[in-house]
């Protein structure tokens, strides 16, 4: 879907995220995004911000910035800041192209981003978040994928995938970690949660990478 279209659909359905997603953040999200943002801090990206769901784990003493190319989503995503009165600066930009220098997060954050960038946008994007993290951060990708070795559950989000794609522009099969070498990423962890359907992992910058 091109960049425009997916930006249109994020502004059209702002006003109804939270609540379509109610029940799953409630359910599942927010244990795991607790653990993500644990033990992270300095400056500290959270890219495609969204309405700022990762917002009550954001460590106290870290900077955040959290960049999303939806005004819409990141109007929802200021007014939730002030709500909980998390410092954090929000600004529209397109994770394909930023305008931060290089080598300047300690950790990166995108929690159900990469599902909605397409196939073609998942080397770009993972090349723009290895040039901004730091040669010692952490980059850490959230996200659906079909279960591995669970055939059942693979159905199940297979019914789910074309109100998935209809409703967040989002898919289940992207294939994020194929592109981390040649992002210039390696691999420091790859975890399974919520019986296999969700898909955390952590890279940082290879060594001696430019
Ligand atoms: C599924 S939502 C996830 C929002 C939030 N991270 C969360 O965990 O609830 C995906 C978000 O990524 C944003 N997004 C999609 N493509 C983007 C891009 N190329 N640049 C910046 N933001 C993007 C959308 O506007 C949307 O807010």
């Amino acid at each position: 879907m091109p960049v425009t279209a997916v930006r249109r659909k994020y502004d059209y359905i702002a006003r109804l995220y939270d609540i379509l997603e109610l029940p799953i953040e409630y359910g599942r999200h927010r244990a795991i995004r607790r653990r993500i943002f644990e033990g992270l801090s300095g400056t500290v990206l959270d890219a495609g911000v969204g309405t700022g769901r990762n917002m009550p784990f954001y460590p106290a003493d870290a900077r955040v910035v959290g960049i999303d190319f939806s005004p819409a989503m990141l109007a929802r995503s200021a007014r939730r800041r002030q709500r909980l009165g998390v410092e954090v600066e929000l600004l529209q930009m397109d994770v394909l192209r930023t305008t931060f220098p290089d080598r300047h997060f300690d950790a990166i954050v995108a929690t159900f981003l990469f599902c909605v960038l397409d196939e073609t946008q998942q080397l770009p994007a993972l090349k723009e978040l290895a040039r901004t993290c730091k040669p010692t951060g952490s980059i850490h990708l959230l996200d659906y994928a079909y279960p591995e070795d669970d055939r059942s559950r693979s159905a199940i989000l297979r019914l789910w995938a074309p109100w998935v794609r209809w409703v967040f522009g989002a898919a289940f099969d992207r294939d994020t970690e194929r592109y981390l070498a040649a992002a210039g990423l390696e691999m420091v962890e790859r975890r399974l949660l919520s019986r296999g359907i969700i898909r955390l992992i952590v890279a940082r910058p290879k060594t001696g990478a430019a």
